[in-house]
């Protein structure tokens, strides 16, 4: 029996064990769902020793990680897997067209909270190297396997455990499926993914909401500072104006530019998609350079005031926003919440109190473009999806990517299954039941060619 013909012979059942996976709410950003997590990763620790893994969950400062290993033969190449078994909140609910912690299948995809990001594509690898060791009894390679329960809240507690545990994560490279393909039928590498910087700003004013009509005019309203303040962060070009910002930013060079033209590229899609009339961003740069190779600053959520049914008319005490800014190589999250927090106070009117509270962040990374480790991979994706995959850069940020670098010194493959369309972060997630598929044999041809790798 060949990988691809146990995959077939399996199917309904790694559709069942991918469904139960799913069920579980492993929202990391809410303590409520604190045994949910737990269970989650429990689950999986189970599930990996039952298909073939030594296995077992291990502490961290925060939820746990699931670690599995298989050993094979001494000469082969380790390979180091990474995932994370944690999902966003899946609020609004109202909008979900089938509830986020059930999966179903509607129109050739799967819906649920996690089912692209990243419980789908991690389950995906993990069913590739499965078909592997139960078509031909073992694996090429020597796999080690961490699926944390932290990635979306940033990875707080990660590095600490890799500091910790080095010598159990010693491998030769890493394998990330957390990222999409270039589009539905174009499979991609992504090369390079942002960084990211949070902070929460507060602007206080009256010691209590009070009367608008009373006190109106007489002094200052703390939404309305907020958001003077906010829109200052950027200039007519659309650039960000905090002093120093781009002070490390290097230009994005000509091979960059030159693959990303490469691309299919259709604003008029691109717009329709999102249902906006234009695009919008830093003056001088195309779509795809602005969303994965320059720098960025976004309001998440901004809070203050009344805003239930119906009017209240006061000036509220107090306002806050969050803020995440996009970084790109060589930015380093700290020092860009200095400098934010820095120019926010430096701008802050007289007439309320400002305080920047710094959350820090992820580096940016950028990994090989070429070597033996990525024509592997790129075979790999031939494989499973029946095309060579071209090279881009993404915008999102998985922050384990840069600790992997500097604390192990290994490159990672950046092996995307998903869509950018597959609404991860956003109601009705959903991963396409073909790239699970795909991505199955991708990861089930994977093992043997990066066991071809001269070391
Ligand atoms: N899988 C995403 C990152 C991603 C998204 C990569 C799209 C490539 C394309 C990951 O789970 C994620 O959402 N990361 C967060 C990190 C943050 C919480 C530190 C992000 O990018 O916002
Ligand atoms: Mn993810
Ligand atoms: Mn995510």
């Amino acid at each position: 029996m060949t990988p691809v013909e146990y995959l077939k012979q399996t199917e309904k059942k790694r559709m069942h064990d991918l469904f139960k996976f799913l069920s579980f709410p492993s929202v990391s950003a809410k303590s409520e769902h604190k045994k949910d997590v737990v269970a989650c990763a429990q689950w999986l620790s189970d599930h990996l020793r039952e298909i073939g893994f030594k296995s077992k969950t291990m502490p961290t400062g925060g939820h746990p990680v699931v670690y599995a290993e298989y050993a094979g033969d001494k000469k082969a190449p380790t390979v180091l897997y990474y995932g994370h078994y944690d999902v966003q909140p899946p609020e609004p609910l109202e909008l979900w067209k089938s509830p986020p912690f059930k999966p179903e299948i509607h129109g050739g995809y799967i819906y649920a909270r996690g089912a692209c990001d990243d419980k789908g594509q991690t389950f995906a690898q993990i069913k590739g190297l499965e078909a592997v060791l139960k078509a031909s009894g073992s694996l090429p390679i020597n796999v080690k396997l961490l699926v944390e329960g932290e990635e979306e809240a940033a990875s707080a507690n990660l590095p600490a455990f890799i500091k910790k545990n080095k010598k159990m994560l010693k491998a030769d490279v890493a394998v990330v499926s957390d990222s999409s393909q270039f589009s539905k039928n174009l499979p991609a590498v992504t090369f390079g993914l942002r960084g990211i910087a949070f902070v929460e700003v507060f602007v206080y004013g009256p010691n209590r909401d009070v009367h608008s009509g009373g006190f109106g005019g007489a002094i200052a309203n703390p939404i309305n500072v907020l958001c003077a303040m906010v829109g200052q962060l950027h200039d007519k070009n659309r650039r960000i104006t905090i002093p120093g910002f781009y002070k490390d930013v290097k230009p994005i060079s000509k091979w960059e530019k030159a693959q990303f033209k490469k691309l299919p590229y259709s604003e008029a899609k691109y717009k329709k998609s999102l249902g906006i009339p234009t695009l919008y961003g830093e003056k001088g740069f195309t779509t795809y350079e602005r969303a994965w190779a320059r720098p960025t600053l976004d309001i998440n959520g901004i809070t203050g005031g009344y805003q239930g049914e119906g009017a209240k008319t006061i000036i509220p005490s107090t306002a806050s926003c969050k803020i995440t800014m996009r970084l790109v190589p060589e930015m380093d999250p700290k020092d860009i919440c200095n400098k934010i927090e820095k120019y926010l106070l430096k701008i802050a009117p007289k007439s309320v109190r400002v305080k920047v509270v710094k959350h820090g962040g992820a580096t940016a990374v950028v990994v090989p473009t070429e070597g033996p480790w990525l024509e592997a991979a790129g075979r790999a994706i031939k494989a499973g999806f029946g095309k060579a995959p071209v090279f881009m850069r993404e915008g999102g940020s998985i922050p384990v990517v840069a600790d992997f670098k500097s604390m192990l010194g290994l490159d990672t493959l950046l092996v995307g299954f998903g869509q950018n369309d597959d609404n991860i972060h956003s109601p009705n997630e959903r991963f396409r039941v073909i790239d699970f598929e795909r991505g199955c044999k991708t990861a089930a041809a994977l093992p043997g060619e990066l066991a071809k790798v001269e070391q």
